[in-house]
């Protein structure tokens, strides 16, 4: 088959990596890819919002399967695009329309479809400028920290926890009436502060049947000990030790079939993946929210221990053949840290010139914001840079085959988290 990825991040470079293994992959083309896909894909720099010139390239190329890795084109609405136009829609599609990615590009939407359809999940109140006294006034009858979701998407910046009722007014107001978030904060969900330790999960569903894929932890703060502000994820272990048997059932039965189920009785023909952001409060699951995407730098540690053909599950999602397969994963543990430029997550210089990738041995490189230089030189090309993947039978062998080959590659200013994994080793002893 012919296929297409979109995306750019490392995310991307990994499910292209998985997909490049299998022997039904002929053509593979990353839009617009990095250093990384270009190495074993063909990247192709089109502008991957312009669903016309994508369509295009799609029938050009004779393009068989797509599949999208970032939220942002679902949310425009790409898959809709290729649905309405019958050559397209021939083309097998991994990725939910419009209205299915509303799962993740609305707070509010998905908020009241968990409540729907008695999903566990933060009690919750939505709010725009035209009832800002009752948002003031339901702050006040709440008991601090409160969270304060921006409806729309803001490149993950749009969830605020306020330690103040004090502060919880002065940020609805900035979001409400200043526009903090433009668009993204016309509604704002207020919900209550959940106490728990986070784990991600994965599925990919055809909209009747699912696969469910190994669950992962996300460092998401800039410094060790989880200090310093908030970024798109620094490291990622799986499996995650406190995942177990029994929490993951009450995943299944509580949380992802009434997903799937209440997603077909809302008429919405979801195909894809499903990102379900959880938090662990003693023993029970609940929502901290739905991703229409595979997460990152998790992927980097949840698709290198998939032992099925990856071409496969894929276009079995796309065909509605989920049901057929079964996954199947490796027992080992895998651990990423990701490698960042100086100065990420606030501004950062591109172009710096990296070294030492000959000496990595036995782990995997997967690729962010990178880009070759006309040398072809590797260079940074972004704030998060690459996610440095090691594997092992253990949690601690992952850890340091991990470590040992970051230390292997450098560029002037890199930085990266020392501690991923060390607070689940100390949940081992
Ligand atoms: P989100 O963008 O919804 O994933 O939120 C970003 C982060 O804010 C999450 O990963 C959590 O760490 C935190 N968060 C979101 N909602 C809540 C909540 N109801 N209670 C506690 N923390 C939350
Ligand atoms: N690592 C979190 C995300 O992909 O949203």
């Amino acid at each position: 088959m012919n296929i297409a990825v979109i995306g750019s991040g490392g995310r991307e470079h990994t499910l292209a990596w998985k997909i490049s293994q299998s022997p039904l992959c002929d053509q593979l083309y990353v839009l617009p890819g990095n250093a990384g896909t270009a190495s074993f894909a063909q990247n192709v720099t089109i502008s991957t919002s312009d669903f016309d010139e994508v369509g295009q390239f799609m029938l050009d190329k004779t393009i068989d399967l797509v599949i999208i890795g970032p939220e942002a084109p679902l949310v425009e609405g790409i898959r809709d695009h290729f649905r309405t136009n019958p050559e397209l829609n021939r083309i097998q599609f991994v990725g939910p329309d419009m209205q299915g990615a509303t799962l993740e590009g609305s707070k509010d939407f998905a908020k009241k479809f968990m409540q729907k359809f008695n999903i566990p999940t933060a009690g919750f109140k939505t709010f725009t400028i035209d009832n800002l006294s009752e948002a003031i006034e339901y702050i006040q009858s709440k008991e601090p920290p409160i969270v304060l979701k921006a409806d729309g998407l803001a490149a993950g910046k749009g969830v605020l926890i306020c330690k103040s009722i004090e502060e919880a007014i002065s940020s609805i107001e900035s979001m409400l009436v200043n526009n903090m978030f433009g668009k993204a904060s016309e509604k704002v969900v207020i919900e209550d502060f959940l106490e728990g330790i986070e784990v991600s999960v994965f599925i990919l569903t055809d909209g009747n049947d699912y696969v469910l894929f190994p669950e992962a932890k996300d460092y998401k703060r800039i410094g060790d000990n989880d200090e310093g502000p908030n970024t798109g994820g620094m490291g990622s272990v799986s499996p995650v030790n406190f995942a177990d048997k029994i929490f993951m059932d009450k995943v299944e039965e509580r949380i992802i079939k009434p997903t799937v189920k209440g997603l077909k009785e809302e008429g919405i023909d979801y195909k894809g993946f499903i990102f379900l952001g959880l938090i662990n409060i003693k023993g029970d699951p609940f929502v901290i929210e739905y991703n229409v995407r595979m997460g990152d730098p998790e992927s980097q540690v949840v698709i290198p221990r998939i032992e099925n053909d990856f071409v496969s599950l894929l276009s079995a999602t796309a065909r509605g053949t989920l049901g057929k397969e079964k996954i199947a994963f490796s027992q080992d543990t895998a651990v990423t840290v990701v490698m960042a430029s100086a100065g990420y997550p606030g501004s950062y210089k591109k172009g710096k010139l990296m070294t030492g990738f000959e000496k990595v041995n036995n782990a995997l490189v997967f690729h962010a914001g990178t880009k070759l230089n006309d040398e072809g030189g590797i260079v940074t090309n972004g704030g998060r840079v690459l996610a440095v993947t090691g594997k092992g039978s253990n949690l601690r062998e992952a850890i340091k085959t991990a470590y040992e080959n970051v230390n292997k590659i450098t560029w002037e200013g890199v930085q990266f988290r020392n501690d991923i994994g060390q607070d689940l080793l100390k949940l081992e002893k």
